[in-house]
C-alpha cells in the first residue's frame, strides 16, 4: 500500500520546509500535480519547481500531468527528476504514443481517468501500465469532495487485473482523507494520494500513520502488488 502526499495541499510560501516534511511524514510518494490552465482550470507549477525541490528528498516523485499537451512537457519533467509520469485518458488518441515516450525516458507510466469518463476506455491500455490513475473528484483543484460514484471503477479495475493477471497499481486521487480511504481501499485501491486529507493535520507524519492504520486491514488482499 502507497500513501502519496500531494504538494498541491502545501504551503507554496514555504515549500522546502513543505517537502522535507512530507519526506519525515512516513509517506511514500511525493505526487506533484501539474496544471496547465487549458486541460484543467487551474495553474499549478512547471519542471522549474521539481528541479528545485528534487534535491530535497529521495521520495518517488510521482507526476500527475493535467495537461493538454503532456508530449512537450515529458523529457523536461523527466529531466527535472520524476520517477513516475501520469497522463489522462481523455487525450484519446495521444495516449499510445505518451505511454510508449514515458517508457522510452526510463520513467513509470500512470494512465489516469476522470470521473465522467467510461473505464472501457483504459481497457486496451492495462497491460502498459504501471499504474491506473482513478480521479475521485473532477481534476483542478485541491479540497474537493469525494465522488462516491467513483468506487465501482475501482472494483472494475481491480476485477480486470485479476482476471487479465496484470500487476498495475490502482491508485484513488481527490477528496481521500480518513473518511474515505478505507472505502477505496475495500473497492481494491492500493495507492492513495491525499492532499487536504494529509495537510489540514497539523501533525503529517500522525495523519499519514491514521491513513496507513485505515487501509491496513485490506493490505492482504493487495500483497501481490
Ligand atoms: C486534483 C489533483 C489532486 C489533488 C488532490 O486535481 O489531481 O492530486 O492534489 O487534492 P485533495 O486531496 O485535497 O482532494
Ligand atoms: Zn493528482
Amino acid at each position: 500500500m502507497i500513501i502519496a502526499p500531494s504538494l498541491l495541499a502545501a504551503n507554496f510560501a514555504r515549500l522546502a520546509t513543505e517537502v522535507q516534511r512530507v519526506q519525515r511524514s512516513g509517506g511514500d510518494w511525493l505526487h506533484l500535480d501539474i496544471m496547465d490552465g487549458h486541460f484543467v482550470p487551474n495553474i499549478s507549477f512547471g519542471p522549474g519547481v521539481v528541479a528545485a525541490v528534487r534535491p530535497l528528498t529521495k521520495m518517488t516523485f510521482d507526476v500527475h500531468l493535467m495537461c493538454s499537451q503532456p508530449e512537450i512537457l515529458l523529457e523536461p519533467f523527466a529531466r527535472a527528476g520524476a520517477d513516475r509520469m501520469t497522463v489522462h485518458i481523455e487525450l484519446d488518441g495521444k495516449v499510445n504514443s505518451l505511454i510508449w515516450k514515458i517508457r522510452s525516458l526510463g520513467k513509470q507510466v500512470g494512465l489516469a481517468i476522470n470521473p465522467p469518463t467510461a473505464m472501457s476506455s483504459v481497457k486496451p491500455f492495462l497491460d502498459r501500465i504501471d499504474s491506473l490513475l482513478i480521479m475521485t473528484v473532477n481534476p483542478g483543484f485541491g479540497g474537493q469532495g469525494f465522488i462516491t460514484e467513483c468506487l465501482p471503477k475501482i472494483q472494475q479495475a481491480a476485477a480486470w487485473r485479476r482476471k487479465l493477471g496484470l500487476k498495475f497499481r490502482i491508485a484513488v486521487d481527490g477528496g481521500i482523507h480518513f473518511q474515505t480511504v478505507a472505502s477505496c481501499a475495500s473497492a481494491g485501491a492500493d495507492t492513495f494520494i491525499s492532499g487536504t486529507g494529509l495537510f489540514e493535520h497539523k501533525n503529517l507524519k500522525a495523519a499519514v500513520a491514521k491513513m496507513r492504520k485505515l487501509i491496513h486491514p485490506y493490505a492482504a488482499t493487495h500483497a501481490s502488488v
